[in-house]
């Protein structure tokens, strides 16, 4: 009875596929997923897929094409260096808003959601602070005071046009450093002491109570030993934990997805596990900075397609397996990669022994790369039972 039913609604389907295919050629085309932005078809699952926006590009006449792709392909947008504090303070007390504000108009324009980065980073950090507390003529209390300042002023501008802020990056150290256990590390924790971090998710809560605030980190993909000693994305959580339990106003947990195919990396069920752990937390969740770069050997500088082929095959494999698992966790509300061609990549200037590259979506010359394609076919093929829409926490107060 029920197969009965079945062929019947069969038949019904079939008859109107052949009524379609005989409409005049005036009519509009049939749907096709595959001409659709990533934008376009992540927004299906309620998911943002951004970019990192570097503003000199941007504003390259010559290169229409980057601010093109750029509004068409991206629901979300990161600048990539404009919002750090040496591009918004270079001298103390000046500040300089211009490319910041010209970013966020953009972005406004192209009805786009803003990712802030960053409010707290120990890297372009403006020489007059770092060299300042290095000769002891900024004490530790007024270091401090400086901090909230700085981020009172920041988020108090974007106030209302920020989706989520990178409140705190990079604050965990990683195994290679030293000392090798896990480790609150780096300018901030050193002159300030660990407390820093929920100081400065309560000063940017203070300024927007709306913006989803994120900690934001790279090497926390996965779960390893789950030794807090060792295993980064154990610190994070156990970090994360205590900071929800203390009431601090923390969101979410941006990961960021710096990958690079000579290590084998993660297979798509790990990533999930890690995402929906996090979640556990009632936090939201995030890929923020995705790129998967390649060692680039001579025989790939000289264009041998033997080592170029199985390199741009595994970063694929790499954008996709994060992007499922994305996917798959609904409190996984965005996925933004860090530049989205060759052309103007990070990777290359600052892994340069060996030469590292080919870590984005798109060649030097705007192609699609196979990355681009499995991301695409994976915001097509994903729907329910197993995908569902986003599901937002509400901003902690
Ligand atoms: C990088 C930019 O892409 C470079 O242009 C800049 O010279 C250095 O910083 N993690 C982060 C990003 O959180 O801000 C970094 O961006 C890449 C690593």
């Amino acid at each position: 009875m029920k197969l009965r039913q079945w062929s019947t609604v069969g038949l019904v389907a079939v008859a109107t596929v052949a009524t379609l295919n005989t409409v005049p050629a005036t009519a509009s085309r049939p749907y096709d997923p595959t001409t659709q932005s990533l934008a376009t078809l992540g927004l299906r699952h309620g998911l943002h897929v951004g970019t990192a926006v570097n503003m000199d590009a941007l504003n390259d006449a010559s290169d229409p094409q980057y601010r093109k792709l750029v509004s068409s392909e991206f629901a979300s947008v990161t600048a990539e260096n404009v919002m750090k504090w040496e591009s918004l303070e270079p001298t103390r007390g000046t500040y300089n808003w211009a490319p910041a504000d010209q970013f966020v108009d953009f972005a406004k324009r192209n009805r786009q959601s803003v990712r802030g980065h960053v409010l707290v980073w120990h890297n372009q950090l403006p020489a007059w602070l770092t060299s300042g507390v290095a000769d002891g003529s900024i004490s530790k209390q007024e270091l401090r005071e400086l901090l909230r300042k700085h981020i009172t002023t920041v988020v108090n501008r974007y106030k209302g046009k920020i989706w989520q802020w990178d409140v705190v990056n990079e604050a965990v150290s990683d195994p290679w450093d030293t000392p090798s256990t896990l480790h609150y590390k780096g300018f901030w924790a050193q002159n300030l002491g660990p407390g820093y971090i929920a100081d400065a998710f309560r000063w940017a809560r203070a300024a927007d109570p709306k913006a989803l605030l994120f900690y934001n980190d790279y090497n926390i993909e996965a779960f390893g030993s789950g030794n807090p000693a060792d295993d980064k994305t154990q610190f994070v959580y156990d970090m994360t934990k205590s900071l929800r339990a203390q009431g601090v106003p923390i969101d979410g947990v941006g990961s960021q997805g710096h990958l690079g195919t000579q290590y084998g990396n993660f297979d798509t069920l790990q990533v999930t596990a890690a995402l929906k752990k996090f979640s556990g937390l009632g936090v939201a969740t995030a890929f923020t900075e995705v790129d998967v770069r390649s060692q680039l050997t001579e025989a790939v500088q000289a264009g041998n397609s033997e080592e170029i082929n199985p390199r741009l095959q595994a970063s694929a494999a790499n954008f996709s397996v994060l992007m499922k698992a994305c996917l798959a966790v609904r409190s996984c509300l965005s996925y933004t990669v860090w530049g989205f061609s060759d052309k103007y990549s990070w990777v290359p200037g600052w892994f340069s022994d060996p030469p590292e590259g080919l870590a984005t979506i798109y060649d030097e010359n705007y192609q699609p790369k196979r990355a681009y394609q499995e991301l695409k076919s994976d915001l097509i093929f994903a729907g329910p039972p197993y995908v569902l829409p986003r599901i937002a926490p509400k901003p902690r107060r």
